[in-house]
């Protein structure tokens, strides 16, 4: 058996042959493929509005600075995310406050949103992690009744759904990333905004380009920042675009076929997909004890494994002068036990049998 990574790049003669177009037209910012991505992932996502730009870190930015977000605010996320969630909101000047996750799928528990609301909370970031949608409905009505905004972290989310709706049109405003290993890439470093709303998706374009409005050179209503896509990145993500609902459907199947296998194995805690719930299993995550061994165990076998994430945010040294101390039970306690196992679309049939009867064997080897 070949090595089996936890992602594989795919780069076809359509992909090739875009670049190759790019390069020599020497369109290479604010073109026909930006204006074409955009629409494109607007229609993915069921939303009106999509604004390219160079991270999932950006997005989020300027997602929480066209809604004013600023220093003094204070905005809920949770801690069992990827660094950037919180960081975006520091680098607003605005705290982020940690809250816990529920048990069943691993999104923000909704319970402890409600604990955390203080007068100068402004947001919430419900991170779809993993792939899972965060229960929406529940998370809608406390910001409706505090009047908060939600920022959708759907960064490992792209096409998920949650009651029929697409992740990224759930919330005021949603934040995409194309990194390398998500469910699709622009082949480097890229991210998007989505919004229905159609002054925050103005105030977005403007500020991505240095404040101005399109077709303006040197005039600029805003204070901005060059946040833009390039047209070579924009170019992939079309043609990424075109195959993520097939590579989304293989993710499931062989996130369900692990959740099968597993299901009579006392020692891995399989995830679960909540009732109203399509995830699109950007990381299929068991948890299990004796997980250093197990990692080693695959890995002598030639299985790729990973941890997402190995410390919780709020404990991470880099927002000890940014955050308030606080204890997150089961964010804390998850920590420990996740482990992240090959489930992306071009695994195959006989890879992912290899991995579960691979773990099968390590607990049979131990008991
Ligand atoms: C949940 C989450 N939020 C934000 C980001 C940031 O995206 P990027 O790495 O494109 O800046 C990522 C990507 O790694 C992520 O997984």
């Amino acid at each position: 058996m070949n090595k089996i990574n936890m992602a594989e790049m795919f780069c076809d003669d359509e992909i090739k042959n875009a670049v190759l177009s790019v390069l020599t037209s020497g369109n290479y910012i604010k073109g026909e493929n930006n204006i074409g991505f955009e629409a494109e992932f607007s229609g993915f996502c069921s939303v009106r509005h999509t604004i390219a730009v160079n991270s999932g870190t950006n997005a989020l930015i300027l997602a929480l600075k066209c809604l004013g977000i600023k220093p003094g605010d204070e905005v809920l996320v949770p801690s069992h995310t990827f660094i950037a969630t919180a960081n975006s909101v520091i680098f607003c000047g605005a705290k982020p406050v940690f809250a816990d996750i529920n048990s069943d799928n691993y999104t923000i528990d909704v319970s402890d949103i409600k604990s955390k609301i203080t007068p100068r909370t402004k947001a919430v970031i419900p991170v779809h992690i993993y792939g899972h949608p965060c229960d929406m409905n529940p998370v809608k009505e406390i910001a409706e009744e505090k009047d908060l905004y939600i920022i959708e972290d759907a960064c490992q989310a792209h096409g998920a759904k949650y009651y029929g709706k697409t992740a990224g049109s759930l919330g005021d405003v949603a934040a995409f990333s194309f990194f390398p290993s998500k469910n699709m890439t622009v082949a480097g470093d890229g991210g998007a905004v989505t919004t229905n709303n159609d002054e925050i998706a103005d105030l977005a374009c403007a500020i991505r380009d240095q404040g101005r409005k399109d077709g303006e050179k040197y005039h600029h209503d805003y204070p901005g920042l060059n946040l833009r896509l390039s047209e070579i990145h924009a170019a992939i993500g079309r043609i990424q675009l075109k195959h993520l609902s097939d590579w989304n459907l293989k993710r499931r199947e062989n996130a369900h076929y692990y959740s099968g296998f597993f299901s009579d194995c006392e020692n891995v805690i399989t995830p679960a997909e909540t009732e109203w719930a399509e995830a699109v299993y950007h990381q299929y995550v068991i948890r299990v004890k004796n997980r250093e061994k197990l990692r080693n165990y695959l890995s002598e076998r030639g299985v790729s494994t990973g941890i997402h994430y190995p410390l919780p945010v709020h404990l991470q040294p880099a927002m000890k002068d940014y955050s308030d101390p606080v204890s997150l039970p089961v964010t804390e306690s998850f920590a420990d036990e996740i482990l992240s196992i090959p489930v992306h679309p071009f695994l195959k049939r006989e890879e992912r049998e290899f991995i579960a009867k691979s773990i099968q064997e390590f607990y049979n080897g131990i008991k």
